[in-house]
């Protein structure tokens, strides 16, 4: 099925500033071409306790979290889904596992997540294999659960679907295995990359981990991810496009100025996505980075993104 157009193609990144039913309208006000829910889970989640975010760590690198899903639970989102598409955008529900107290295998939470997200009207589902933070190991990193995830959502579900999916780095045989997979279960689109994981800092005055979940270890957003999420749109929108599959590709990591947006488009992604600097700065980001997108582009003789989606050139000798 189509995905549904992103316009202005950039949106906010599930999870910072979109949780709450607040949240969620101050983005569908805001200049964002779509509202992201949070990742949503078959039980309401409080999430890891706290502190399980740094959200600027020294030198505005970027941003350390743990947050452990804490969202509202499937049920409340499916009924906000009406109220947020009155602010005419589409609504992309992101869909999560996470244990809980009715102990539903793995493929059938996200289906029941899913259903009722179809149900109550969402545009679109952004399915998270990506979750760093509750077992610190992803379910993308495991081809036979990514299929077995999404093989019955692939079957059962009408909307477009896309994954949210990790940073391989230099998994590069995974990275393969995975890619071939999706190109198999006929994915929507590819949003890449969620934090990179396990990482840590320290506060130096009091010789404390910043975060307390996990042995003190989060997930990275921020600056400081832009090239690995640079390398992580490019190598996705090679290889669907090098075997001639058309798979969109959509950026996360690391944008916090216009050029690291233009970066991703000219990496392959046709949409962006925006997390530790929505968080920094709150919805206006978007009108921002999106006036300066189009002013770059006015700039440089391009009419539309379109023109420079994947179009970074080889490097040459001198
Ligand atoms: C506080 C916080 C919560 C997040 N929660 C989620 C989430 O629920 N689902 C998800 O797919 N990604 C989640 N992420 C990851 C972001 O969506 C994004 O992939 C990552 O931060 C990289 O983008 P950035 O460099 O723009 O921050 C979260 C990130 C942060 C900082």
């Amino acid at each position: 099925m189509a995905i549904p157009k992103i316009d202005p193609p950039i949106t906010n990144a599930s999870g910072p500033l979109s949780v709450t039913e607040e949240e969620l309208h101050a983005l569908g006000r805001s200049g964002a071409g779509a509202v992201v829910t949070k990742s949503m889970t078959h039980c309401p989640r409080a999430g890891n306790p706290e502190p399980r975010l740094a959200a600027r760590i020294d030198h505005d690198v970027g941003s350390i979290n743990s947050m452990g899903l804490n969202n509202l639970g499937y049920e409340r989102y499916a009924e906000l889904v009406p109220e947020l598409k009155r602010h005419g955008k589409p609504v992309i529900a992101s869909v999560s596992y996470a244990p809980c107290e009715h102990e539903l295998p793995l493929e059938e939470q996200y289906l029941v997540i899913a259903k009722a997200l179809e149900e109550a009207g969402a545009d679109m589902l952004e399915i998270n294999l990506s979750t760093p933070n509750l077992t610190g190991i992803p379910i993308a990193t495991d081809p036979e659960n990514v299929r077995k995830v999404m093989e019955p959502l692939r079957r059962e579900i009408k909307i477009p679907l896309s994954v949210k999916m990790p940073p391989y780095n230099n998994s590069l045989p995974l990275f393969e295995e995975v890619a071939s997979l999706l190109v198999e279960l006929e994915v929507d689109a590819v949003v890449t990359m969620n934090s990179e994981p396990n990482v840590l800092d320290i506060d130096l005055q009091t010789r404390t981990k910043r975060l307390r979940p996990r042995g003190g270890y989060g997930g990275l957003g921020g600056p400081a991810v832009l090239p690995i999420a640079l390398g992580e749109v490019h190598r996705f929108y090679r290889y669907f496009r090098e075997r001639g599959c058309e798979i969109p590709v959509w950026g996360c990591g690391g944008i916090t100025t216009l050029e690291d947006a233009i970066k991703h488009f000219l990496a392959g992604a046709s949409v962006v996505q925006v997390g530790t600097a929505l968080l920094w700065e709150g919805p206006s980001v978007f009108e921002r980075l999106w006036t300066g997108v189009e002013r770059w582009l006015a700039e440089h003789g391009f009419s539309s993104v379109e023109e420079i989606v994947g179009a970074v050139q080889e490097a040459r000798g001198a």
